[in-house]
């Protein structure tokens, strides 16, 4: 299948303009499934609990879901893309999936990062594997990546592609897919931004270099660190199935959890 990512600099707060601009990149692009960065419509430095508020949405009803339903139908793929997610009294920096046929699912962010924690509830849903026919796929968002349980998770639950909107601001985690896809024959899309956000005396610089990650410690496809890209590989989604790494040893059938119980 022909997967891939969406790298742009969304604007803070101009909600209509972001969607405009990914829906333009969409429209050229050609894939099977796109991954679009966490929080694309609003941008990432809110500077208080009250911008999260006023710039969140309702999932599926909201105008991102529904322009991505609409984008999904019209191209025929299937799209992960990170929002701001209003639920009765609680907000969330969540991803949605969306297929050609409609909304499909929510994955809310567990592992919150810096000031997020502030402005979003942790994520309650846990994670969770969508069979889409053409792969199994698991979302994760950003920081998520840095506890290896969260990938582990969704690939023990039968994973090909983990989906990984993200606004990274760290150095590493683009190196340290190679690592998670290795350790879990599994695909990853990691789909960032880039620029820099200046809000409220504080300044975030985002890192860009959006990736796709192999599974032999092979990178499929890296973007620029500040350019607008769309990014897109052929793969081979069955070769995500079998653990078997060489003729002794199955990454999966390998592992001794009965040793691993202290993890809790
Ligand atoms: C991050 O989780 N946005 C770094």
């Amino acid at each position: 299948m022909k997967a891939g990512f969406i790298q742009f600099e969304p604007i803070f707060g101009e909600i209509d303009r972001n969607l405009e601009r990914v829906e333009s990149l969409i429209e050229k692009a050609d894939a099977d499934l796109l991954v679009l960065p966490e929080l694309f419509n609003t941008g990432y430095l809110f500077t208080s609990k009250q911008e999260a508020i006023d710039l969140s949405e309702e999932v599926p009803g909201g105008k991102t879901t529904q322009m991505l339903c609409r984008m999904a139908r019209e191209k025929n793929l299937y799209l992960v893309g990170g929002l701001a997610e209003k639920s009765g009294e609680k907000f969330f920096n969540s991803a949605v999936l969306v297929s050609p046929e409609g909304y499909v699912g929510t994955y809310r962010k567990v592992h919150l990062f810096f000031e997020e924690t502030l402005w979003f509830d942790p994520g309650d849903k846990g994670f969770e594997v969508y069979d889409i026919g053409k792969c199994r796929l698991g979302i994760m968002i950003c920081f998520d990546w840095i506890f290896p349980e969260a990938m582990r998770v969704l690939s023990l639950k039968g994973a090909d592609i983990i989906c990984h909107s993200s606004n990274l601001v760290l150095p590493f985690c683009q190196d340290a897919m190679i690592t998670r896809c290795l350790e879990n024959h599994v695909f990853a899309i990691t789909a960032n931004r880039t620029g820099t956000e200046k809000r409220g005396g504080e300044s975030l610089h985002y890192t860009g270099k959006s990736q796709i990650t192999g599974l032999g410690a092979d990178l499929l496809y890296r973007a620029g660190g500040d350019t607008e890209e769309v990014g897109v590989v052929d793969i081979d989604v069955e070769m995500a199935r079998d653990k078997k790494l060489n003729d002794y040893n199955n990454l999966f059938r390998d592992r001794r959890p009965e040793f691993y119980g202290d993890i809790r």
